[in-house]
């Protein structure tokens, strides 16, 4: 079968290097206070991450980084933009409270006037992955499924609800990317078996990853509808995605990787209003 031709899309990005970045508590099994960050290889790293969407014909926004906000470098949990419309973050640890407000002040100071600060606590698009159809939106670590009907009544998007089950992939965007209007990628070992018949129902010719791609972050991605920006450890699922005519461009993000992210955690995407 020949693989389906495909095209890119320019996309705008909102990303923050990671300046203050260190591993000073652990609210996540990747994790570790006690193992060494190079925080000067960090940002060269994020560099190369941001010079690679701009070569790629990308918009990259920064926003400032927070001395006190070690984890405000993954910038994808910082709010979802759908239409344009911002529902912000609300973070469940303590740690990271204050990223929630920064984030939203940022788009607020940037004329963003359909804006929402949540009641529930959810973790940006760290759990809410937006396909054509839906929003796909991760609960049993972080966002609570509370935040799931209130990102459907702020957007008017159809949410669908799938439950994690494996510590290591605690928010949606380590299990699931999404690659195309109606096409994702995914670890099936990381949901419920319920969560997994549902994916299996929508998503019927998802690619999928092994344990050992997901286990080095492979399926934290971003793609713009032919580049598959991924962890370049990802070797297995960059062979997939070729197969299938994507254009797999791997990325070295390993110091970024000792906080529990990657490509997709680092990239906040801002969905402009239709039209
Ligand atoms: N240390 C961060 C946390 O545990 C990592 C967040 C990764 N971001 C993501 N979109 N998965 O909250």
């Amino acid at each position: 079968m020949p693989a389906t031709p495909r095209t890119a899309r320019p996309r705008h990005y909102l990303m923050c290097p990671p300046t203050h970045f260190r591993v000073t508590y652990a609210i996540n099994p990747w994790m570790d206070p006690a193992k060494p960050v190079d925080t000067d290889l960090a940002v060269a790293q994020w560099e190369d991450l941001r010079d690679l969407y701009l070569r790629l014909g990308h918009r990259v926004d920064v926003i400032e980084p927070l001395p006190d906000l070690p984890d405000m470098v993954y910038a994808a949990n910082g709010a979802t933009v759908v239409d344009g419309k911002v529902l912000g973050a609300r973070f469940r640890n303590a740690e990271r409270a204050a990223e929630g407000p920064a984030y939203l002040d940022w788009f607020r100071s940037r004329g963003y006037t359909e804006t929402l600060d949540p009641v529930h606590v959810n973790e940006g698009e760290g759990d809410f992955l937006v396909t054509g159809a839906w929003v796909l939106a991760g609960k049993g670590f972080r966002s609570a499924p509370e935040s799931h009907a209130e990102a459907q009544e702020f957007f008017g998007r159809p949410v669908v609800s799938l439950e994690l089950t494996d510590e290591r992939y605690y928010h949606l965007d380590t299990a699931l990317a999404v690659l195309g209007p109606d096409e994702v990628m995914y670890y099936p070992g990381a949901f419920t078996p319920g969560s997994r018949a549902v994916l299996e129902r929508l998503f019927p010719d998802a690619v999928l990853a092994t344990a050992e791609d997901a286990a080095v972050l492979g399926l934290n991605a971003v793609s713009d509808g032919l580049h598959v920006v991924l962890p370049e450890a990802a070797t297995g699922l960059a062979e997939r995605l070729a197969a299938r005519g994507f254009e797999p461009v791997g990325v070295d993000l390993a110091e970024l990787l000792k906080g529990g992210g990657s490509v997709k955690c680092c990239t906040l995407e801002l969905r402009p209003a239709a039209g």
